[in-house]
């Protein structure tokens, strides 16, 4: 007895199918068309809806301080071992907070979800530690945490920074969308002084970015530094939605 004569022979779709099976090209070309459609069926709604960003209150464009953060946080790389999206599952949210909000990162260009978590998510780090500790810890890790395997970053405390491309890389932002005033434009090189002293006038920055415009010497030292920035940047995360007026809408 042969092999063709123990499987009985397919009649209908089943034998077209077979077909379909023993011609790669004509595989290829049809998977192709049924991922298509899936794909179609899970995007082309996205266009049609009104707004895919909930609405929240408390966002706000980053303060020139918090945003020149933002850049050394990409330049060095932190996204490469820390995530910043809390997902909506129960272990994420019992140990970082509430689950991450599209909006909530709707001002970074990029974003910085990241991919991989060596360390801990960070999207809600702000305000959790003191900049003190922040300074000690990015200082020198394991100074805090003995079994941390995070890098030193001590020269950020070392590196001074100044206000000569601040106006720039705020412009830079509102091109790419970022609602940034002309008074905010304007007053860039003010505000990002102003923010790590204490001692000056900072109603300007207030009445522009917010009460939660935090204003303080972050790294304790007379001079603005790198350090500054990226604890400004670290202790804003997270704070600015006020979940208190948040109703997720189930709808979505
Ligand atoms: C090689 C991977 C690695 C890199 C790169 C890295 N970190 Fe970390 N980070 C860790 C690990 C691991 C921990 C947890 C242990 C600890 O607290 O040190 C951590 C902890 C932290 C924490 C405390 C978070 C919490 O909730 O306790 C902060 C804040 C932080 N890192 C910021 C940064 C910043 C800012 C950078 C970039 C300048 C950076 N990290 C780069 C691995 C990394």
């Amino acid at each position: 007895m042969s092999d063709t004569e123990k499987t009985p022979p397919q009649k209908g779709f089943l034998a077209k199918h077979a077909m379909i099976e023993r011609s790669a090209t004509l595989l290829m070309v049809l998977s192709l068309v049924v991922v298509s459609i899936g794909g179609i069926v899970e995007i082309a709604p996205l266009f049609y809806l009104e707004n895919t960003i909930e609405d929240v209150d408390g966002m706000r464009p980053y303060t020139p301080l918090e945003l020149t953060g933002r850049e050394i946080y990409v330049r060095e790389g932190c996204y490469v071992c820390h995530s910043q999206m809390i997902r909506p599952m129960r272990d994420e949210v019992d140990r970082y907070g509430h689950y991450s909000l599209a909006a909530e990162s709707m001002y970074d260009h990029p974003h910085q979800w990241g991919s991989k978590r060596t360390g801990p998510d960070v999207a809600r780090v702000g305000g959790r530690y003191s900049n003190t500790w922040h300074v000690d810890h990015l200082s020198d890790p394991q100074s805090v945490v003995p079994e941390s395997i995070m890098p030193k970053y001590a020269f950020l405390a070392r590196t001074r920074i100044e206000d000569a491309h601040i106006e720039d890389l705020v412009k830079t932002h509102r091109a790419v969308g970022v609602p940034y005033t002309d008074e905010m434009v304007e007053n860039a090189r003010a505000d990002f002084k102003a923010q790590a002293d204490p001692d000056s006038d900072y109603d300007g920055l207030i009445e522009r970015y917010g009460e939660t415009a935090n204003v303080s010497n972050f790294d304790g030292q007379p001079e603005l530094t790198e350090m500054d920035a990226m604890i400004a940047y670290l202790q804003m995360l997270g704070t600015l939605v006020d979940f208190s007026t948040f109703t997720p809408d189930a709808s979505r």
